[in-house]
């Protein structure tokens, strides 16, 4: 169905793997487009309760937009590509079902961004992100200024970003920008299991506290959010079940409702 992405629904997980590994799963405007769709299908399809992201081989990630797109662009087409970038990655960030970016390998420019925008990141032991747009005259323009200042603070992200410097899996782990390094082979397995754990709780619930995280505001704002919430989450039949399976002692059968 795509030329540019495969793939695999397996135990309710969509499995999309960025299939372009000649040109290290760069991000080309067909890449761009695909995703968008394969969101999609995570949004809309019941059978579908989660999603990873990762890139073909064991090189890459994603090494960035595809670079050969630039050459010709004008600022008005610039605006457009960033505008389409960050429209994809916003959707990803604000999916109501969990998507795990798999690293394993090089995230640079855009693949850094892509894993950014993803609810979380495992990587395996050779990942290694960087922003290193700099080198080519240019910013990051698919988020990376705020997801990545968002993430780690303000200065590490100007120096990572002004440097372009690349950072391994240790480092960025250091920096909170990913949650566990694997063993390459190893990688899917883990990012599998953890969502397998995610799906056995109440998705409405795990749909507001994407939300509400993404909704992050130190001030009232960000717990009024959070109280809105939560006291929705009693109208749901989730809440019913899992309230009444604990009192019964038993394991909650949850619908999504
Ligand atoms: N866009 C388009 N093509 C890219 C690409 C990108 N972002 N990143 C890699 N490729 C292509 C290379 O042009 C090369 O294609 P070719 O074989 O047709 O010449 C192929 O992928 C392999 O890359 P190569 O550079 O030969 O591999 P390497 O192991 O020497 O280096 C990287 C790997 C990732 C360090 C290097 O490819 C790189 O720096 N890529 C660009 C990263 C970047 O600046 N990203 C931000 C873009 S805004």
């Amino acid at each position: 169905m795509y030329q540019t992405l495969l793939t695999n629904l397996e135990d309710c997980i969509l499995l999309i793997t960025i299939n372009r590994p000649d040109k290290m799963n760069a991000l080309n405007k067909e890449v761009i487009d695909e995703l968008d769709m394969a969101i999609e299908e995570v949004y809309e399809k019941a059978e579908i309760k989660s999603a990873i992201i990762t890139g073909a081989g064991t090189t890459a990630f994603v090494a960035g937009a595809d670079i050969s797109e630039f050459l010709e662009l004008k600022i008005e087409q610039a605006a457009g590509l960033a505008r389409a970038g960050q429209s994809i990655f916003d959707k990803i960030e604000n999916s109501p079902k969990p998507i795990v970016a798999a690293v394993n390998g090089f995230a640079l420019g855009g693949g850094f961004e892509l894993a950014l925008a993803c609810h979380f990141i495992y990587a395996s032991e050779n990942a290694k992100f960087g922003q290193p747009e700099v080198n080519l005259g240019l910013i990051p323009g698919y988020g990376g200024t705020q997801r990545l200042t968002q993430l780690v603070g303000r200065n590490m992200a100007m120096e990572l970003i002004m440097s372009g410097n690349m950072i391994d899996a240790k480092e960025a782990r250091e920096y909170g920008i990913v949650n566990k390094i694997i063993k390459q082979e190893e990688l899917l397995t883990s990012a599998k299991a953890i969502l397998g754990i995610i799906q056995t709780k109440a998705p409405v619930a795990v749909s507001k506290v994407i939300e509400c995280i993404n909704n992050f505001d130190h001030t009232q704002q960000g717990y009024d959010f959070e109280i809105k919430r939560f006291a929705d989450c009693f109208a749901t039949d989730d809440k019913k079940e899992g309230v009444s399976a604990f009192l019964e002692k038993r394991k909650a059968n949850f619908t999504g409702k």
